[in-house]
């Protein structure tokens, strides 16, 4: 197993994605010898996962029955433990494309926090481009590079503990790509310059407050960067939902049978008197929004550094 190519089999020292059902899923290191309890009872990784195909349906001690996903930074991103706030998928995704991130890629980041960012920014640069992340918490720092080595992607990032703002990325004139999540980016704007290719490259920094992005844009433009745009992604998730609806019986039509129409209604003071005739219901799928949606996380400033 690794977070950048998919392998078939279950191994041990892999990072596997034990899987409930929507909302509930957690990841698990596979060893032999290993066991994890489910609700729906335990999990026996010597005789259960090593050596089954990743998808596998494995039934539990109780008879209930899990699925074991292959990891990828997405389902890493639901179910890293947090050190941090995170980044996820509907921002990254954004990010990704914006700072036309590509195999070969060299990244620069700050801060790594719970490097849910990171995971996804090393899968789009594999196998041949490098991260280069700061993060001046040391136990943070150490954590992630533990989680990259377990991971099986070390050799593709390079984690730095130090302040951005004062020591920047520790690289010059290397990067295509620089991207800022640190509560005073604008501090950190003349050393992402740097660290940028001589023949410019892009930044993205993420802030959810508007005060923090007034400063950044500011810094952007002191610093020569163009193309300076603000934005925010937001997503609405539907459920599929079969809906019923009763048909309302505005009358009888002249031969007696039930009308839906408007202009059909013959209605007799009978029928006004009978408030319980038989109503008819017609179902239908529909997307159905869900009740509550995530709100705000955070503006997204890009800009671009040109050679010129
Ligand atoms: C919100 S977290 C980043 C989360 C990350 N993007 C993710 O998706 O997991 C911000 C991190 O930046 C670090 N940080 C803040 N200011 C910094 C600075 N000046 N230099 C380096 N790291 C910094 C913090 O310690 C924290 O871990």
């Amino acid at each position: 197993m690794s977070f950048i190519e998919y392998g078939d089999t279950i191994k041990e020292g892999d990072t596997a994605i034990v899987f409930l059902g929507h909302e509930s899923m957690f990841p698990v290191k596979v060893q032999p010898g290993g066991k994890t309890q489910t609700k729906y009872g335990v999990i026996r990784h010597s005789t259960d996962l090593i050596g089954k195909k990743y998808g596998s349906k494995v039934t539990c001690s109780k008879g209930g029955w899990v699925y074991i996903l292959y990891p990828t930074p997405e389902l890493w991103t639901l179910n890293l433990r947090h050190r941090t706030q995170i980044l996820y998928s509907t921002d990254i995704s954004l990010i990704t494309m914006m700072l036309e991130l590509k195999p070969g890629s060299i990244v620069c980041e700050s801060g790594t926090g719970s490097a849910s960012l990171s995971h996804a920014i090393i899968r789009t640069i594999a196998p041949t481009g490098h991260l280069y992340t700061v993060e001046f918490h040391q136990q943070r720092a150490e954590k992630a590079i533990e989680e990259f080595e377990e991971h099986k992607v070390g050799h593709l990032v390079t984690v730095k503990t130090q302040d951005v703002c004062k020591n920047g990325f520790g690289v010059t004139n290397v990067a295509d790509a620089v991207f800022l999540d640190i509560p005073s980016p604008w501090e950190a704007v003349g050393h992402a310059k740097l660290a940028l290719k001589h023949e410019g490259g892009r930044i993205c920094s993420f802030s959810p407050c508007i005060e923090q992005v007034q400063r950044t844009c500011l810094a952007l433009e002191e610093h020569g960067f163009t193309e300076i745009t603000t934005s925010e992604i937001l997503l609405r998730v539907y459920n599929v939902r079969t809906i019923s609806l009763q048909i309302p019986d505005l009358g009888k039509t002249a031969d007696g049978n039930s009308s839906t129409g408007v202009d059909g209604g013959n209605l007799s003071n009978e029928d006004a008197l009978c408030p319980n005739l038989p109503q008819e219901t017609v179902q239908f799928k529909s997307g159905v929004p869900l009740k509550e949606m995530v709100g705000h996380t955070g503006y997204l400033t890009f800009a671009t550094k040109n050679l010129f």
